[in-house]
């Protein structure tokens, strides 16, 4: 299988790009984190390639898919993965912040998925493009306006290129996270011991996912196993988004 992930040098990325490496894949992804970038391709041998890009510059974007189609000739899975957050709400939120913040989670994976459509469609590839959502896609937080909205839209991108893709044998599904342990949750979500707990008093299975978790339900969207799912988001949230407000909050 031959794999593209954007923003896969650190967290759910990385596992996603350790898992299919592990499952015999050939990857290439981009980060603006060299360091990291670097020593991962350096880790996992000549199976994957790191091409640095920056996901809010939309021309990077195209570049990259461009590098990465040359380097795997042609595509089988894309991951849109890249997605940042910026902890503000409708008082005080910038418009360079909002615009930053729509161009990494949400222009960046139109771009990519356009790019990757194309070529499948060119190569007769019937391959399958994951979207990296949130349960913040539908659940509100009202400090983080712009992933809210970003992430809402992903929701809507995954419905409509689902459709649009089908003719042609290609499937677009979603994963939509609870909270999972990466540098993202620790610097942005679990800010104190008091939010770790409001954050855990609301997650049925008392404790954080692992990026690994994640990455497995890409594996499976990306294979044959998956063959009949299309236009889905699949939930790995601990439960969250099934707790009715009515439960007691546990302690
Ligand atoms: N961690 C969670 O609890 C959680 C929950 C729901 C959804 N998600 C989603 O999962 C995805 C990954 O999140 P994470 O928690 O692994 O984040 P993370 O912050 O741990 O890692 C993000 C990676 O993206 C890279 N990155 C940041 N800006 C970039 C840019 N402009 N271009 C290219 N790369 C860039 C970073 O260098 C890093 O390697 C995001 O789309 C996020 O919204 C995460």
């Amino acid at each position: 299988m031959r794999v593209i992930v954007t923003a896969g040098a650190n967290g759910i990325g990385r596992a996603i790009v350790e898992r299919f490496a592990a499952g015999g894949a050939r990857v290439a992804f981009c980060d603006i984190d060299d360091a990291a970038g670097v020593a991962l391709a350096a880790q996992l041998g000549e199976a994957v390639r790191f091409l640095p890009a920056d996901c809010a510059d939309m021309a990077a974007v195209r570049a990259f898919m461009a590098d990465a189609f040359d380097w795997l000739g042609g595509v089988d899975c894309l991951v849109n993965n890249a997605g940042i957050l910026v902890s503000k709400t409708i008082l005080d939120l910038t418009e360079d912040e909002f615009d930053r913040v729509m161009a990494v989670n949400l222009k960046a994976a139109f771009v990519a998925t356009q790019e990757a459509a194309r070529r499948m469609i060119a190569d007769g590839t019937k391959g399958s493009i994951i979207n990296m959502s949130s349960v913040n896609a539908e659940l509100v937080i009202p400090n983080i306006l712009a992933y809210n909205i970003s992430k809402g839209g992903v929701a809507q991108l995954t419905r409509n290129t689902a459709v649009a893709l089908a003719e042609h044998g290609i499937r677009v599904n979603a994963i939509g996270p609870g909270t999972i342990l990466t540098d993202l949750v620790r610097q942005s979500i679990f800010t104190s011991d008091d939010a770790r707990r409001a954050v855990m008093s609301r997650t049925p299975l008392g404790r954080a996912g692992e990026p690994a978790e994640i990455a497995e339900i890409a594996w499976f969207l990306a294979s044959d196993a998956a063959s009949y799912i299309t236009g889905q988001t699949i939930f790995a949230d601990g439960g969250r988004m099934a707790l009715n407000y009515t439960v007691p909050v546990r302690e």
